[in-house]
């Protein structure tokens, strides 16, 4: 795959990203099997084999089992840490911590994050994070004091760079005029069933700030890849069969598959969105990559967009 910058860093990724969120095969630790496990680390593998080297990651990614899985892969081959930057992220906290009453809130405090990145490294097993993002907007958030701990976490080599994730664009400013240094990803929904992005400003101001946007179930969170269904009883069945439709027309045109033609157009756009491909069957890790050497054309970008829009353009 070719290689991208990413934001204002000297970091390089592939043009696709894989996310490690469904690695650990569930949300709920007690119910892993070491075949679960293995499958998770095989999938891992394979997207090391097919050429991603930007692993997204989040503390709460089946309790930190995702990262720990991760982390036994990286022991096993330590050869691979070369060619790894890890993205993770904290800000979430689930109810019932820390005490069995306190809700599911969004936690920016200084020491929420300090705390949270040296467990991420712990269960990674490496010294440094190459991002560090804020997973969701604290609504209570303090970019002066989110600068404190981001710069003592860089300032102890822990994290190199540092991003955020489903922020819009008032946040990203109000937290970067805190900082020293450039916010190097806004990690956000886009795919063919999520378009905001496109007209709220997110996308242009990462073009503006040189941030790269990374674009989360980029295929909707599987209806957008082959073989993917949408169900009879989904609200948006005709719209979203329709954009199926369309994707699968294009893609018999340029002879790859579903998968590939729904990312080649998330990989159009000019901010240079990273995809993070999420799923465990190393076929389709392998399948998803061929969306980097389609230029989809103008027309047909056009097509899939008016599609997934369920309306022509004005
Ligand atoms: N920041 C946030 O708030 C946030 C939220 C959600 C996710 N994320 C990140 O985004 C990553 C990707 O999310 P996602 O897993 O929902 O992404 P996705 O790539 O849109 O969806 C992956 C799912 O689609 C299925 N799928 C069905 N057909 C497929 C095909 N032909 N090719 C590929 N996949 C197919 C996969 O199943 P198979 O495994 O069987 O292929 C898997 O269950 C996560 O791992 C995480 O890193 C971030």
């Amino acid at each position: 795959m070719k290689r991208q910058k990413v934001g204002l860093s000297d970091l390089e990724s592939a043009r696709l990203s894989y996310g490690c969120m469904r690695v650990a095969g569930t949300w709920t630790p007690a119910d892993i099997t070491t075949e679960m496990r293995e499958k998770g680390k095989r999938a891992i593998l394979a997207a090391y084999d097919a050429g991603y080297n930007l692993f997204d990651h989040a503390d709460i990614y089946c309790r930190g089992e995702c990262e720990a899985i991760h982390g036994e892969v990286l022991k096993d081959s330590p050869s691979l840490r070369q060619e790894t930057q890890i993205a993770t992220k904290c800000g979430i906290r689930f109810s019932g911590e820390p005490h069995a009453d306190s809700p599911h809130r969004y936690d920016f405090s200084a020491e929420h994050i300090l705390w949270s990145c040296e467990q991420s490294l712990k269960r990674l097993g490496v010294e440094t994070i190459e991002i560090y993002q804020l997973h969701r907007p604290d609504l209570l958030m303090d970019p002066a004091e989110i600068a404190e701990a981001f710069t003592t976490l860089k300032e102890q080599g822990k994290v190199r760079y540092f991003g955020v994730s489903n922020f819009v664009p008032s946040f990203v400013s109000a937290l970067q005029s805190a900082l020293s240094f450039p916010l190097v990803v806004n990690q956000v929904e886009i795919h063919l069933g999520r378009l905001d992005c496109f007209v709220d400003g997110t996308l242009d101001q990462c073009i503006e700030k040189s941030i790269t946007p990374l674009s989360w179930s980029p295929l909707g969170g599987g209806w957008l890849g082959a073989g993917g269904k949408v169900a009879d009883d989904n609200p948006q069945v005709e719209l979203r069969r329709k954009v199926q439709e369309t994707l699968d027309e294009i893609a018999a045109k340029y002879e790859v598959s579903r998968t590939v033609i729904a990312l080649a157009w998330l990989l159009k756009h000019p901010s240079g969105i990273i995809p993070i491909v999420g799923s465990t069957n190393p076929s389709h890790i392998k399948d998803a990559v061929q969306a980097d050497a389609i230029d989809l054309d103008r027309e047909d970008w056009y097509r899939i967009l008016v599609a997934a829009r369920g309306a022509s353009l004005p």
